[in-house]
């Protein structure tokens, strides 16, 4: 009995010690740019992809984890918990000479995460406005950044138009030039990983890779992996996934080395659906980056953690949006969002594969283009036009013009007078091949209707037209901060 107690008592106070010594988790957020449905070796069996198919079938892949079409509104998502429409950033991406930027009064998760005793820090692509140094990341709760502003570079030289866009910091940042920007980014994770000491810190570690968004560059040994593709644009494409792919294996055997991976959740997502005319595949899916098809919103992504999910090496096929990221990664980090943003936590719904939290999400609210669309339960309404690319593309085609931003602008829809409305029967038809609208009248309406509730709290897109106080001859030849 009184050995019992003992006993009992003991186990009470280690568990005490447990909890008391238990700190935060681990966070690794991962963000590939550009990164298509069929790209990606856990569903195609082209892509040579070892290290994320090993995180992806011994995590969870998330089977309907959606996006926005194109990448600064889903970095806005990710960073916030809200929808573009209600930050402003609805209308396509924060172009290079253009005061666009996620307004400064919106609290960023590393701000949040800092809150709760995280040290963070950021690697990659911003693309969320850095015309004002408050807007840019190490003024927005990161400790460090190493990275660039803008939306697209060249690989080796961070050159963009007439400027260069690399910084260490609020730095500009010149010892890493000529280096393909993959391993770049892997080398500073992983130097991140080696400062912090994992038994005592929590890490936060967004790390939004500049692979694989054009231009096509890839060092050779990656491209001729896939000597066998005749399609060059394919070929680089595929090359650029597996040097991804490589920069991750790299990161996440230091994780493990270093002793992260006892209590660490990693993320990994794209920011949009795969540029098709530009090497990227989607299929099944329908169209492309920039278009509100599935193709352009359903993103590739998974979770990995050793020890944090209670169920593991499944398909979760439960529908969550971008903007859930933000109060789900906060309750893992054992804190809560606030009240009013669009975010939903999801953490039963990938830890126990439990019914999402969430029925309905928007794709998107442009009044601009005059284009919506809205998911409500298993139906799929899209207002206006879906964009600029509404096929199934077997093969990526090569468009003549490959200037980098081009791509990501939405092609203006000029039929707005009268707007059409295309519905679908999503869970029985994820490849939107029937167009349901006519037959089914009341279902249209009563999507309308829940469309409109959405738009009453619309915020105007801002989307400036382009300032020539940004030109970095202003800047020693850098985009640079100083000119909003
Ligand atoms: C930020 O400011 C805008 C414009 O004043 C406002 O509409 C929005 O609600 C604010 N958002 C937050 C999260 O404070
Ligand atoms: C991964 O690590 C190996 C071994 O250090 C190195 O040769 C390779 O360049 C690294 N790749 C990337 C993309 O960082
Ligand atoms: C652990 O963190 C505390 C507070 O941040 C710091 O003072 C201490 O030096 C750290 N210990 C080690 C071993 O890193
Ligand atoms: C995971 O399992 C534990 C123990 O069975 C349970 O207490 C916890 O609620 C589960 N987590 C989630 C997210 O459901
Ligand atoms: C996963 O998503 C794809 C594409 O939408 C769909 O075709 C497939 O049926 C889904 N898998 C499951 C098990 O729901
Ligand atoms: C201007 O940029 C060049 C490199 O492009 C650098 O060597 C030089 O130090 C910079 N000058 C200033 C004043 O920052």
């Amino acid at each position: 009995m009184v050995e019992t107690q003992v006993l009992l008592s003991s186990l009470v106070i280690f568990l005490l010690v447990c909890i008391s010594s238990a700190r935060p988790p681990h966070i690794v957020l991962l963000v590939a740019d550009d990164l298509g449905w069929n790209d990606v070796g856990w569903r195609n069996p082209q892509m040579y992809t070892p290290n994320l198919d090993k995180l992806a079938t011994s995590g969870v892949i998330l089977n309907s984890s959606y996006v926005q079409p194109v990448c600064s509104p889903t970095r806005n998502c990710l960073m916030t918990g809200y929808y573009p429409y209600h930050t402003g950033l609805q209308h396509g991406v924060v172009q290079d000479d253009a005061p666009g930027f996620l307004p400064a009064n919106f609290t960023v998760l590393p701000q949040k995460l800092k809150e709760l005793g995280y040290v963070t820090h950021m690697v990659g692509k911003w693309h969320l406005g850095y015309c004002n140094w408050k807007y840019t990341p190490t003024y927005r709760g990161f400790d460090s950044f190493m990275g660039y502003y803008n939306g697209a570079e060249d690989y080796y030289t961070h050159n963009v138009g007439t400027g260069y866009d690399f910084r260490f910091n609020k730095d500009v940042y010149h010892p890493t030039e000529g280096e393909y920007s993959a391993q770049t980014f892997a080398t500073r994770a992983i130097d991140i990983l080696n400062s912090v000491n994992p038994q005592n810190d929590s890490l936060f570690l967004y790390l939004a890779f500049q692979s694989v968004h054009a231009p096509l560059e890839v060092p050779e040994r990656f491209e001729k992996i896939y000597a066998h593709i005749k399609d060059k644009d394919r070929r680089l494409y595929c090359g650029m996934v597996s040097a991804l792919d490589e920069a991750v294996g790299n990161i996440t055997a230091v994780l493990r080395q270093r002793g992260f991976m006892d209590n660490l959740l990693l993320v990994f997502t794209t920011d949009n659906g795969g540029p098709t005319y530009l090497g990227a595949n989607n299929l099944p899916l329908r169209g492309a980056k920039t278009t509100l098809w599935e193709g352009g919103t359903k993103g590739s992504a998974f979770v990995y953690s050793d020890t944090l999910l209670n169920q593991t090496k499944y398909l979760n096929t439960e529908i969550m949006h971008a903007v859930d990221w933000f109060p789900t990664l906060l309750h893992v980090a054992g804190g809560t969002a606030d009240p009013g943003i669009d975010g939903k936590d999801m953490w039963p719904t990938i830890s126990d594969n439990k019914p999402s939290a969430r029925t309905e999400f928007i794709y998107n609210i442009d009044e601009l283009d005059h284009s919506a669309a809205i998911r409500v339960g298993d139906y799929k309404l899209i207002e206006g036009s879906p964009g600029k690319y509404n096929d199934w593309y077997p093969l990526p085609k090569v468009e003549e013009d490959l200037r980098l931003d081009e791509s990501d602008k939405y092609q203006v829809d000029d039929s707005s007078a009268e707007l059409k409305y295309r519905l679908f029967l999503i869970t029985e038809d994820p490849t939107e091949h029937f167009d349901i609208a006519e037959k089914y009248p009341v279902i249209v309406e009563s999507l309308k209707q829940r469309l409109a509730e959405y738009k009453k709290s619309l915020v105007p897109a801002n989307y400036p037209p382009p300032d020539p106080k940004s030109n970095p001859k202003y800047y020693n030849g850098t985009w640079s901060p100083g000119w909003c």
